[in-house]
C-alpha cells in the first residue's frame, strides 16, 4: 500500500515538476521574444513614461544645450529669431486662428504639444506652425494668408492619387448617392459592385464595412478571437494598428496593457517559435509599414533627440518574414491579419498581399479606400467572417455601428475602386516603384552633393528623413521645410508621404526647397557640432540630463 502510495507521489510530483518547467521554459521564450528597448517592453515603458519628469529648458539653456562655444550660440539666436520671424510674417490671420481655436480643440493642443522633444517647447514656442488649411489646389495646399505648400501630410496616408481625385470622387458620389441620401442600416445597391472588386483584390470571400481603420481592425481581432476561442492577440512591436486599447498597450493608453496582448520581436526566429509553442493565440497582427523600422515606434520628431533614426527597408527579407508567418499561423490555426489601412493600395495593384505573394486571412483596409471619406474595411475567408453559429444561435460575435456602408461613402469608395481597376491606374501604380526609387536616388544624390548630413529613406511614396549628425536640433529641421514652403503631418521629418501625382517639376521643386531648407539650417548653426562631439557622448549627456530633471523635478 505504501509503495503504492510513494508511487502516486512520485507521479504526481513529476508531472507537477513537468508543468512547472513547462511553464517556465514558455515564459523563457516568451522573454527571448520581446524586442530589446521600450517598444518591447510596454509595461516598463508605460512606467517610464509616467515618471518621466517635464523640463523644459529656457531658450538660452536650450541654445547651448550641446555645449557650443559662443559664437555659435549667437549664431542660433540670430537663426532663431530669423526662423521665427519668417514663420510669423504673412501668416498672421492662420496664427491668430490657431491661437483662439488652440484653448478648445484638445487635438489641436495635444499636435501643437508633440512636435518636438519636450525640453525644447520653449524653442518651439517662438516657432509656430498653423495646422489650418482653407483651400488646395492640385499639390499645393493654402493657409488662411495665402500662403502656398507643397502637401506631403499625405492626409494621414489618405493622398494616394493627389487631392483633385478625391475632390472628384467625393462630388460623384454626391451624383451616385444622390437619389437615396443617407438612409442608413440598409444598403445603396451600389455595395454589390463594392463588394465584388474588393473580393477581386484582396482575393477573399467576404467583405464587413466599417467606419474607421480602428473599428476594422477591433472586429478583425474580435472575429479571430470568436473564431479559434483563444484570447491572445500578437502585435509587434512599435506597429500601429489604430488607437484601440488592446492594439496601443504602451504609452498613450491611460489602462494598463491588455492581459491578452503580447507585443512581440518582428522578424525575429524568437517569434516564430512562441507561435508555434503557444496554445493560447488567436491571431498575429501585421502592419507592413514597419518594415521600413521593425520594431520600433513610427518616427516621429517629439522623439527626435539625436540622430537615432534607422530605416531599414528590405523588401525581400520582409517578404520571407510574412510567408513564414502565413506558414506558421496557417499550421498552428491562428488568424494572420494583415493591416494594410495604411499601405493598402501604396506597394501594389493587389495591396502588401499581391506584393509579397502571400493570402492572409484576414486583411483591413481603410484610409484611401473611402475614396476622400471615412471608411474602414475587412475583407476574409468566410470561416473567419462569419460572426454567428449555425448550432449556437446566442453565440454571436456582434459588430453594427450607425454609419457602416453609409451610401455616401459607398459611392465615393465606389469611384475608387473602379479608377484602381482600370488599365491606366494599373499601369501607373506597376511603374510606381521605379519612379520612386529614381526620385530618391536622385534626392540623395543632390543632398550629398552639397555636402548636407541628411539622406532620405523610403518605401516608395512614404519616405523618412535621417540625420548623419548627432546633432541635438534635428528636430528643427521641420521649421525650416515649412518656412520653405513644405508641409508635412505633426510627427514632421519621420513621414514625407508623396502621391502618385506628383510630376517631375513639382518633385524638382520639392527637392530644391529640401536643399534650400537644409543649407539655412546649417547656416544657423544647428549643425555645428562641438568638438568631440559623438552619437556616444550624445547618449551619455541624455542620460545625465534625464537624472538631473528627475532630480530637480
Ligand atoms: C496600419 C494602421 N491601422 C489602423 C489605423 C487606424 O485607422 P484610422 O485612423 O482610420 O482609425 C491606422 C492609422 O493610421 C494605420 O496606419
Amino acid at each position: 500500500m505504501s509503495d503504492i502510495n510513494e508511487f502516486s507521489v512520485l507521479v504526481i510530483a513529476t508531472i507537477v515538476l513537468a508543468l512547472v518547467l513547462r511553464r517556465a521554459w514558455q515564459r523563457l521564450c516568451l522573454s527571448m521574444a520581446k524586442a530589446p528597448g521600450l517598444a518591447g517592453h510596454v509595461r516598463w515603458a508605460k512606467r517610464i513614461s509616467r515618471w518621466l519628469p517635464s523640463r523644459a529648458l529656457s531658450v538660452t539653456e536650450a541654445l547651448a544645450i550641446d555645449g557650443a562655444p559662443k559664437e555659435v550660440v549667437i549664431q542660433r539666436i540670430n537663426a532663431l529669431e530669423q526662423l521665427g520671424h519668417h514663420l510669423t510674417q504673412g501668416h498672421e490671420k492662420s496664427l491668430q486662428w490657431t491661437k483662439t481655436m488652440q484653448p478648445n480643440l484638445s487635438d489641436l493642443q495635444l499636435i501643437n504639444r508633440y512636435r518636438v522633444p519636450f525640453p525644447f517647447l520653449s524653442m518651439a514656442a517662438t516657432l509656430p506652425i498653423t495646422s489650418v488649411w482653407s483651400s488646395s489646389t492640385g499639390n499645393r495646399i493654402f493657409d488662411l494668408d495665402g500662403n502656398g505648400y507643397w502637401d506631403l501630410t499625405g492626409s494621414y496616408g489618405v493622398n494616394l492619387l493627389g487631392t483633385p481625385f478625391y475632390r472628384a470622387s467625393i462630388r460623384e458620389a454626391e451624383q451616385l448617392a444622390g437619389d437615396l441620401g443617407p438612409i442608413l442600416g440598409s444598403y445603396h445597391p451600389i455595395v454589390q459592385d463594392n463588394v465584388r472588386m474588393l473580393r477581386e483584390l484582396s482575393a477573399m470571400d467576404e467583405v464587413s464595412f466599417h467606419m474607421s481603420g480602428t473599428e476594422a481592425v477591433m472586429q478583425a481581432v474580435r472575429l479571430a478571437r470568436y473564431q479559434t476561442g483563444k484570447p491572445k492577440l500578437v502585435r509587434f512591436a512599435g506597429a500601429y494598428h489604430g488607437w484601440w486599447d488592446d492594439v496601443q498597450p504602451g504609452p498613450g493608453n491611460p489602462m494598463p496593457p491588455a492581459a491578452d496582448t503580447l507585443t512581440l520581436r518582428e522578424m525575429h526566429p524568437a517569434t516564430l517559435r512562441v507561435l508555434k509553442q503557444r496554445r493560447d493565440i488567436a491571431c498575429v497582427l501585421v502592419n507592413p509599414i514597419q518594415a521600413m523600422h521593425p520594431n520600433r515606434p513610427a518616427p516621429g520628431d517629439s522623439t527626435l533627440l539625436s540622430n537615432g533614426r534607422i530605416s531599414t527597408y528590405d523588401p525581400h527579407a520582409y517578404g520571407a518574414w510574412l510567408q513564414q508567418l502565413q506558414q506558421i499561423c496557417r499550421s498552428q490555426g491562428i488568424a494572420l491579419i494583415l493591416d494594410e489601412v495604411f499601405l493598402g493600395f501604396r506597394l501594389g495593384h493587389l495591396g502588401v498581399q499581391g506584393r509579397y505573394g502571400i493570402k492572409a486571412d484576414l486583411v483591413t483596409y481603410g484610409k484611401t479606400l473611402g475614396g476622400g471619406l471615412p471608411v474602414g474595411v475587412i475583407c476574409g475567408r468566410s470561416a473567419w467572417m462569419k460572426r454567428f453559429r449555425e448550432d449556437r444561435p446566442a453565440d454571436i460575435c456582434f459588430a453594427r455601428g450607425t454609419f457602416n456602408a453609409h451610401p455616401y461613402v459607398m459611392a465615393s469608395m465606389h469611384v475608387f475602386l473602379r479608377h484602381w481597376l482600370s488599365p491606366q491606374c494599373k499601369a501607373q501604380v506597376d511603374a510606381a516603384d521605379q519612379v520612386w526609387q529614381q526620385r530618391l536616388e536622385r534626392m540623395n544624390a543632390c543632398l550629398a552633393q552639397h555636402d548636407l548630413p541628411i539622406r532620405f529613406a523610403g518605401m516608395q511614396t512614404i519616405w523618412t528623413l535621417l540625420y548623419s549628425w548627432p546633432s541635438r536640433f534635428n528636430w528643427m529641421f521641420q521649421f525650416y521645410l515649412r518656412r520653405h514652403g513644405l508641409a508635412l503631418s505633426w510627427v514632421g521629418t519621420g513621414r514625407f508621404i508623396f502621391n502618385f501625382s506628383y510630376t517631375e517639376q513639382e518633385f524638382e521643386q520639392v527637392m530644391e526647397i529640401v536643399i534650400r531648407a537644409a543649407k539655412e539650417m546649417l547656416a544657423g548653426g544647428w549643425w555645428t557640432l562641438p568638438r568631440g562631439t559623438t552619437d556616444a557622448t550624445v547618449k551619455r549627456q541624455l542620460i545625465r540630463e534625464l537624472i538631473a530633471s528627475w532630480w530637480l523635478r
